[in-house]
């Protein structure tokens, strides 16, 4: 078991399995399918210029399921992470789901995007989901009329803020994956850096990771469970 000091910089990745016990399914799960449909036609652009009325209608439905969904034992011991390691901690999300900020991290990076935001595809201003009217198929940007899109990272796009996670990949002392199959590059990359870079590599995780052979020490089992009582013992005075 791995000892962590306070002044331990330490990276954690997360992804859909840490909000598998709250409710929302894993890509993984659903057979490649997304709520059957194919990934191709609801999260790529080429799928959105194909049929925008039904991109919009997947994800404001998935953003109307995030909705009744709550934080689970695994967010919570995150945010008590942060509070621990203070600015020390990076938390770096491939969810969408919006469970980490709802649980009180204070700056997760979603660097695949939030259900709860758009933007336009013209003039790029962006715009919370819950501003837009419901009963119009594809919204319109308030500014320019154009289409608006979901501001989700689809296939074939670049996520957001990675010069900022490489930077703390570089300098930490341990990264954790949480709930990440390690199959969706360029996050399942994350660890091969960190570990090359020098830091020690933790995965909490139901099944063995993808990038496991990157892995110093692989925790097994649901994060709800596993997590907090990780937490205890890194955080023990
Ligand atoms: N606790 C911990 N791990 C869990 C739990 C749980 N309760 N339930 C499932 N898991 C694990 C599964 O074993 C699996 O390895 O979580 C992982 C989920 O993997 P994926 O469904 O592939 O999700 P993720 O790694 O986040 O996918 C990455 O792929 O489809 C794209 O952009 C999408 O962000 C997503 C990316």
């Amino acid at each position: 078991m791995m000892r962590l000091s306070r002044t331990t910089k330490v990276v954690v990745l997360t992804g859909a399995g840490i909000s598998a016990e709250s409710g929302i399914r894993t890509f993984r799960e659903s057979g490649g399918l997304w709520e059957n449909h194919k990934v191709e036609d609801v999260a790529t652009w080429s799928g959105f210029e194909k049929d925008p009325a039904l991109v919009w209608k997947f994800y404001r439905q998935r953003w109307e399921d995030s909705n009744s969904t709550k934080p689970n034992a695994a967010h919570y011991a995150l945010v008590e992470m942060e509070h621990y390691y203070a600015q020390h901690f990076s938390l770096v999300t491939q969810n969408v789901d919006g469970l980490h900020s709802a649980a009180g991290s204070k700056n997760p990076l979603e660097m695949h995007g939030n259900l709860n935001s758009c933007f336009c595809t013209t003039c790029r201003a962006k715009f919370k989901l819950h501003d837009t009217d419901p009963d119009i198929a594809i919204p319109l940007c308030p500014k320019c009329g154009a289409y608006l899109r979901p501001d989700i990272v689809w296939f074939g796009e670049i996520p957001y803020f990675l010069s900022e996670i490489e930077h703390s990949l570089k300098k930490c002392d341990v990264f954790i994956i949480i709930g990440t199959s390690g199959l969706v590059y360029p996050a399942a990359g994350f660890v091969m850096t960190a570990k090359l870079m020098g830091a020690k590599t933790i995965a909490i995780n139901l099944e063995a990771p993808d990038n496991l052979s990157f892995i110093d020490e692989f925790h097994q089992g649901k994060s709800g469970e596993v997590l907090p009582a990780l937490v205890k013992e890194w955080t023990a005075p």
